[in-house]
């Protein structure tokens, strides 16, 4: 009897990319999977449960081995640290981590303040830079701190710079690029290892297709 795998996929912007690529992969998921506001959707016919959860949050339900499987953006692997393998570079949704801010401003001399929903990589990032920054931890909506004075700078995500643009910011310094991976449970990549390597075999071969057409 084949293994049930219950994969995390992100709710939001990637799950649309993502969710074409499992079909591309050769996997039959029901219509309703695109368009639901069920958060766990079973697909008896490929054995797979999915669980549809907050981006922040995938790595911790796979973590936890509640998923065996997450898809999860390499941003949001650099701030949670959790204890999962990376299996896949999946390529899709790509973008990068940037500091920005309102142009021709120097950023204040004692401690500037640096807005973002990712404070350990943004606070690791300065520490790096030799820099001390008051990190203020926000949940969305960043591109606002700068405009009102709550920040100085933002660390966030650019994907296609039209946020920044639209709010009249700048980007100062890239900080990494950003695709989303598949990430799995130590646990269960043990012991559900036929079937995992089955559904890394198969999106293996559509990155690889997908390289070809690029
Ligand atoms: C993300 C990110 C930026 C924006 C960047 O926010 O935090 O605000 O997208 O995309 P762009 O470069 O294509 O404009 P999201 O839309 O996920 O919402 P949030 O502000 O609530 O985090």
């Amino acid at each position: 009897m084949k293994d049930w795998l219950t994969v995390a996929m992100p709710k939001g912007r990637i799950f649309t990319e993502a969710a074409e690529m499992l079909r591309m992969a050769g996997f039959e998921l029901p219509p309703e999977f695109d368009d639901s506001r069920k958060l766990i959707i079973d697909v008896p016919e490929e054995c797979f449960r999915f669980i549809l959860a907050k981006p922040m949050d995938v790595p911790t339900y796979v973590e936890y081995g509640v998923a065996d499987l997450g898809i999860a953006g390499k941003d949001v692997m650099l701030e949670e640290e959790r204890d999962v393998y990376e299996l896949l570079d999946l390529q899709i949704s790509a973008c990068y981590l940037a500091v920005a801010g309102l142009p021709h401003t120097q950023m204040n001399d004692v401690a500037p303040k640096i807005a973002t929903k990712y404070p350990n990589v943004a606070a690791a990032y300065f520490r790096e830079q030799g820099e001390q920054v008051e990190i203020i931890k926000l949940n969305g909506s960043i591109e606002l701190a700068p405009l009102i004075g709550l920040a100085d700078r933002i660390v966030d995500i650019v994907s296609t710079g039209r946020t920044l643009k639209e709010n009249g910011l700048i980007e100062y310094e890239d900080i990494v690029n950003i695709t989303s991976r598949l990430i799995v449970n130590p646990v269960s990549y043990r012991m559900k290892d036929a079937r995992i390597s089955d559904v890394v075999e198969r999106l293996t071969e559509v990155i690889e297709q997908e390289k070809v057409v690029k």
